[in-house]
């Protein structure tokens, strides 16, 4: 089992936290407000970590939302060196959340890439699945994007602790004929 950090402290951090550590998994919850962040922590089982400071785990699982992801990583700047970064958001905004916010020819993951130390690796996972659906138990399919095979290898086997099925979003992809909007 591993060492897992989360930053946020929401539906996501919560659900996603939760299954790590009934999967026998130590978990670091940090987040802007310390006080919110122990009391996450306490109720899960986790601890609390600092915000900004390098995190505990080698996985890291940024839960925040799409808007905050590029300013926290570059908050964290080289405490997130050699870090696996995970990214979960998704990119849409607008009432109905139907507007795509990054540009054409871009992604979210590419845009926590390009903000993330060289040394740093971005997997995309966990997006394609709801958080009150994730937190109810029971097996889901999670998709796994990266261009790093280690860092790919290390997320998938976290997936695949928490009694979830990784999926290879490119391998998947070619076997349907899926097209991905450029969300991810
Ligand atoms: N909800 C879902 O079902 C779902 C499914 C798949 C993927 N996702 C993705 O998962 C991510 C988290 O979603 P969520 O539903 O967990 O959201 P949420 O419940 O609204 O929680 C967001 C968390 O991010 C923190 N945060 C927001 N902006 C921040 C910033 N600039 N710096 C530091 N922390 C910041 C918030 O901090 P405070 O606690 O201080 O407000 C909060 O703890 C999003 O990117 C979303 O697209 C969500």
């Amino acid at each position: 089992m591993s060492n897992i950090s989360i930053i946020g402290l929401g539906g996501m951090a919560r659900a996603i936290g939760a299954r790590a550590v009934e999967s026998g998994h130590t978990v670091e919850v940090i987040g802007r407000d310390a006080v919110k962040a122990k009391e996450v922590a306490a109720a899960l089982g986790a601890t609390a970590g600092t915000f900004g400071a390098t995190p505990a785990g080698e996985l890291v699982i940024l839960a925040v939302p799409h808007a905050g992801g590029v300013p926290v990583v570059a908050q964290y700047g080289e405490a997130l060196a050699d870090k696996v970064i995970v990214d979960i958001s998704n990119t849409f905004a607008g009432p109905d959340d139907t507007v795509l916010v990054t540009p054409e020819g871009s992604s979210g993951a590419q845009e926590i890439a390009e903000a993330a130390p060289a040394s740093a690796h971005v997997v995309k996972a966990f997006n394609t699945v709801f958080g009150h659906v994730l937190a109810k138990g029971g097996p889901l399919d999670v998709l796994v994007a990266g261009d790093d095979a280690g860092a790919k290898a290390s997320v998938t086997a976290f997936v695949e602790s928490l009694g979830l099925r990784p999926l290879d979003a490119v391998a998947w992809r070619w076997r349907t004929g899926w097209r991905a909007p450029a969300c991810c």
